[in-house]
C-alpha cells in the first residue's frame, strides 16, 4: 500500500475518533502538516486567483487551502461527511453513492482524506471548484495518493449556476463556502442553484445554516480572529451575558428554495421592536450556527464561519421604534436594514 495512503488512514481515523478539544486540534493539525507536505506548488497555493462570482467571492488558492487549520470546522465537517456517507451506504447497500463536492479548494479537505476508508466502487465524486489550479492540485493530489480506482471527476465551474450532468443523480452536496454571518463568500447562491437539483433523499452538508438575530455587546462577543484563538473560543469564552436573542432569522437548508416561485435574492425579516434601554446590549447581531449533519454542530465563535457578525450599533437609530433586517445576497452577500420611525 501507497505509505502516504496509509499516513491519510492514520489521520482521518484519528480525526473521526476525536472527542476532546485536544484531540480536535491534534488530528486537524496532522492533516494540515500532511497536506503542507504534499501540496507545496506556489502555483497551486496562489494568492492571486480570487474570483468575484454573482452571490460573493471564491477565495484565492491560499485561503481556500488555509481552511485546513480553522481546526473544529475542519474536524466537524470531516465527521459530518463521514456520517452522511454511511447513512447513504447503509439505505442504498447496492448502489454507487455519487457525491459532488462544491468549492474543493486544493486540498478537497472534506471528502478526500474519507476515501481509502471506502471501497472504490461505492464512490463517485465530482470535485468542482471555480479555480482552475484548485481543481489541477486535488487532481495532482488524488494521483500521488494513487486514488485513481475510485471513479472521480473533475469541474472547473461557478457552482451558483453549474448544472448537476443528467448521468450522476447526486447523493451527497459538499460545500463550505461560507463566511461568518453569511456574508462574503457565495454559500447560499450555491444553495439555491444546486438544492433544487438534488433528488429528495440526497445529503447537504451542512444540513442547515442557522441565522439567529439579538441584541448585544459586539466587543464583548467570543470572536476568534485566527486559527490559534480556536481553542479559546471553544472552550473558554462564554456568550456574553447580557446577549438577547430576539429571534431565528431563517435556516438555509435543501428545502428552501425548492418551492421558491420567485428569483429573489433577498430573505426579508418582519419588523421588530427595537429596545428602549440598551446600555448592556448596545448593538445589533447577528449568530451563525452550523448544523454539519444531526448532532454535528459548530455554535458561536467555535470556528471562524460561526463568529457573530455586527450589523450595526443602535446608538445610531435614535428616534426610531422598530428594524427589519435584509439579507441579499444578489451580489456580494450583506446585511441591511429598514427602520420605522417613533
Ligand atoms: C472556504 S474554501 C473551502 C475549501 C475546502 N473545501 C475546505 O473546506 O477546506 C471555499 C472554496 O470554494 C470555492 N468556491 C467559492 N465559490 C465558488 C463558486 N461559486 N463556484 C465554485 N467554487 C467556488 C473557492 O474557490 C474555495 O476553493
Amino acid at each position: 500500500m501507497n505509505s502516504y495512503i496509509q499516513k491519510c488512514e492514520f489521520i482521518v481515523s484519528s480525526i473521526l475518533e476525536a472527542q476532546t478539544p485536544e484531540d480536535y486540534i491534534s488530528s486537524a493539525e496532522r492533516l494540515s502538516d500532511f497536506y503542507a507536505q504534499l501540496v507545496t506548488s506556489n502555483e497551486y497555493l496562489t494568492q492571486d486567483n480570487e474570483v468575484a462570482v454573482k452571490g460573493g467571492v471564491a477565495l484565492s488558492g491560499l485561503h481556500a487551502a488555509a481552511c485546513v487549520d480553522d481546526f473544529f470546522r475542519t474536524v466537524a465537517f470531516i465527521k459530518g461527511v463521514h456520517k452522511a456517507i454511511n447513512k447513504l451506504s447503509d439505505d442504498f447497500p447496492t448502489k454507487t453513492i455519487n457525491i459532488l463536492y462544491a468549492g474543493t479548494g486544493p486540498y478537497a479537505t472534506l471528502i478526500l482524506p474519507l476515501l481509502p476508508l471506502f471501497d472504490t466502487n461505492r464512490l463517485s465524486v465530482i470535485f468542482l471548484d471555480i479555480n482552475a489550479a484548485s481543481i489541477e492540485s486535488v487532481r495532482n493530489l488524488t494521483d500521488i495518493l494513487g486514488l485513481n480506482g475510485y471513479s472521480l471527476d473533475y469541474a472547473i465551474a461557478d457552482a451558483t449556476t453549474y448544472v448537476i450532468p443528467e448521468h450522476f443523480p447526486v447523493d451527497l452536496v459538499v460545500s463550505e463556502t461560507m463566511h461568518y454571518g453569511l456574508t462574503l463568500e457565495p454559500q447560499v447562491a450555491i444553495v439555491k442553484n444546486l438544492s433544487p437539483q438534488m433528488p429528495t433523499h440526497a445529503i447537504l452538508i451542512p444540513q442547515e445554516i442557522h441565522i439567529d438575530f439579538g441584541y448585544s455587546f459586539f466587543a464583548y462577543e467570543p470572536f476568534v480572529s485566527k486559527f490559534a484563538d480556536i481553542p479559546k473560543g471553544y472552550n473558554k469564552l462564554q456568550p456574553y451575558e447580557y446577549r438577547k436573542i430576539i429571534d431565528r432569522l431563517f435556516t438555509i437548508n435543501k428545502e428552501l428554495f425548492v418551492n421558491q416561485v420567485n428569483n429573489d435574492s433577498k430573505i426579508v425579516s418582519s419588523f421588530y421592536p427595537l429596545p428602549a434601554e440598551f446600555s448592556n446590549h448596545p448593538d445589533v447581531c447577528i449568530y451563525t450556527g452550523v448544523t454539519i449533519l444531526d448532532d454535528i454542530k459548530l455554535t458561536t465563535a467555535e470556528s471562524l464561519i460561526t463568529n457573530p457578525y455586527c450589523i450595526v450599533s443602535l446608538l445610531n437609530l435614535a428616534g426610531n421604534s422598530h428594524i427589519q433586517l435584509v439579507y441579499d445576497f444578489s451580489d456580494m452577500p450583506k446585511w441591511l436594514y429598514n427602520l420605522q420611525e417613533q
